[in-house]
């Protein structure tokens, strides 16, 4: 499916159909309104009237905001990608809503079907946008961006739905090193003996029972003069059965998205690159299979973490914490970075305290919670602050370690587990650092907005947006 954009009056564009976006007030002005009228069709948002004949599909929507014209076009593209047309077309009204059309036909109509005998075949081929204005470079640019954005988005969806059979920590080494070859990026692998080397013990031990090593992967974008540098740092649990502390078979469904933060990092760094940025960009991701065995670590552990801050085990299924303990030790130690912001599915707590759809965001600095909002919310993301507090910090006391990796009561999960992050976090870098839980974000087995079944691509849209503003 090509997304294209022309300088040209709709009328002068051929395709087998048009999409007309339609207000309320506008159905009884339009020339077609005895038969919207017959077909009962009010314009209501996400609903849709196709006049076959004609030629037309009308597309309801509430106002011309982005949110809602990006809904429509999920809604147009759903319907079209069914029917056997080949192209469509329609005018861009609101020059400030072109990115969002994009993002709803693209990831509106993004189907995974690698695993399927026989891909459902659609025979749209090509979405016209026409704008019709002096300003068409400007357009272009944008449009240029949102495609960049979006195909990113689509190629983190790509690798959080691929099953953990096929996606193990060593085959996401493999995918970083085509990434970088395909982008031009550096890309350092710290295999398990490297790792033991720097002492990176709470990471390896959630790994052990995993008969694929781990791997800590480090991707560079580094332009010629960057404004600033910021380091991306993406749990990349390929599969999370909980370990010793097995999860229930309900729950284990799905943990294949538990690397979401890792193939988000990469999906930013790709994006990044693509729109070649002035910020110098680094990766680091721990990729491990949280397994069970004679040889898995066990609750009652006492780890002692790259930080040589020693950490009591209590429930092995608290293992993102861990790995992100020591890669982002590593990620402190190996770059100055201007930012230092990570992305984790975990906790299931999130999901509780933000419902499924919005990435909680934690951090220090209020200023910079504020900053990434802005970009966040002009990204079509949902995002959400939890507070940290003293009271629920000390809930992660140990009596035998320094922490523990979970808190002692059932509240307040998600904010623990950040709180836990915290205590990795460098006197330097707190202001600079924001975490982001996207365990209910980053996947969806019910459609929502424009995020199909599977992975959403959470993190890349909102991030590449927060990238492209960074003065
Ligand atoms: N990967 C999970 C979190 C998760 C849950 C992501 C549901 C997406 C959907 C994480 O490793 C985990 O198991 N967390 C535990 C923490 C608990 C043991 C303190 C959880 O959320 O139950
Ligand atoms: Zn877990
Ligand atoms: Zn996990």
């Amino acid at each position: 499916m090509n997304v294209l954009l022309l300088n040209k009056n709709i009328s002068d564009i051929k395709a087998d159909i048009l999409v007309e976006f339609l207000t309320k007030n506008e159905v009884e002005n339009h020339s077609e309104h005895k038969i919207l009228n017959k077909a009962g069709f009010k314009a209501e948002q996400d609903s849709t009237c196709f006049l076959y004949e004609k030629g037309i599909l009308f597309c309801g929507v509430e106002n011309l905001d982005s949110e809602n014209l990006r809904s429509a076009c999920v809604s147009a593209v759903k319907i079209l990608k069914t029917s056997s047309y080949k192209s469509i077309k329609l005018s861009v009204i609101a020059n400030n809503s072109l990115s969002a059309i994009v993002e709803g036909f693209i990831l509106g109509g993004y189907s995974f079907d690698d695993y399927k005998s026989e891909p459902n075949k659609t025979a749209l081929k090509n979405i016209y946008l026409a704008v019709n204005t002096l300003k068409f470079s400007k357009l272009e640019k944008t449009f240029k961006e949102s495609l960049i954005v979006a195909n990113a988005t689509c190629f983190t969806r790509d690798i959080v739905n691929m099953a953990p059979q096929e996606l193990n920590p060593q085959t996401l080494v493999t995918l970083a090193y085509k990434l970088a070859e395909d982008n031009g990026l550096k890309c350092d692998v710290l295999q398990e003996d490297a790792l033991e080397k720097e002492n990176m013990h709470a990471m390896l031990a959630v790994g052990r029972a995993s008969v694929h090593g781990s791997a800590l992967i480090h991707l560079t974008y580094k332009p010629k003069n960057p404004k600033k540098v910021i380091s991306l740092v993406g749990k990349g649990l390929t599969y999370d059965s909980g370990g010793l502390s097995l999860k229930v078979p309900t729950s284990m469904v799905t943990m294949k998205m538990d690397k979401a933060g890792a193939c988000g990092v990469l999906g930013m760094i790709k994006a990044a690159s693509e729109l070649k940025l002035d910020v110098e960009i680094h990766a680091f991701i721990g990729a491990v299979e949280n397994m069970v065995g004679g040889n898995a670590y066990k609750p009652d552990d006492v780890l002692v973490s790259r930080s040589k801050t020693t950490i009591e085990v209590r429930n092995t299924d608290a293992e993102g914490r861990l790995v992100l303990a020591d890669v982002l030790s590593y990620a402190q130690d190996t770059v100055k970075a201007d930012y230092l912001f990570d992305f984790a599915t975990l906790t299931g707590a999130c999901m509780v305290a933000l419902g499924e759809y919005t990435t909680g965001v934690m951090g220090h600095s209020n200023k910079l919670k504020h900053h990434f909002f802005e970009a966040a919310n002009n990204s079509g993301e949902l995002v959400g602050a939890l507070p940290f507090n003293r009271h629920l910090k000390k809930l992660l006391k140990s009596e035998i370690a320094d922490i523990s990796n979970v808190s002692s009561r059932p509240y307040g999960g998600a904010i623990t587990a950040g709180m836990f992050l915290d205590k990795f976090i460098n006197e330097d870098m707190k202001e600079k650092w924001l975490h982001f839980d996207i365990a209910g974000s980053a996947y969806t087995e019910t459609p929502w907005d424009c995020n199909v079944y599977g992975a959403t691509g959470a993190g890349v849209r909102m991030v590449s947006n927060f990238l492209k503003n960074i003065e």
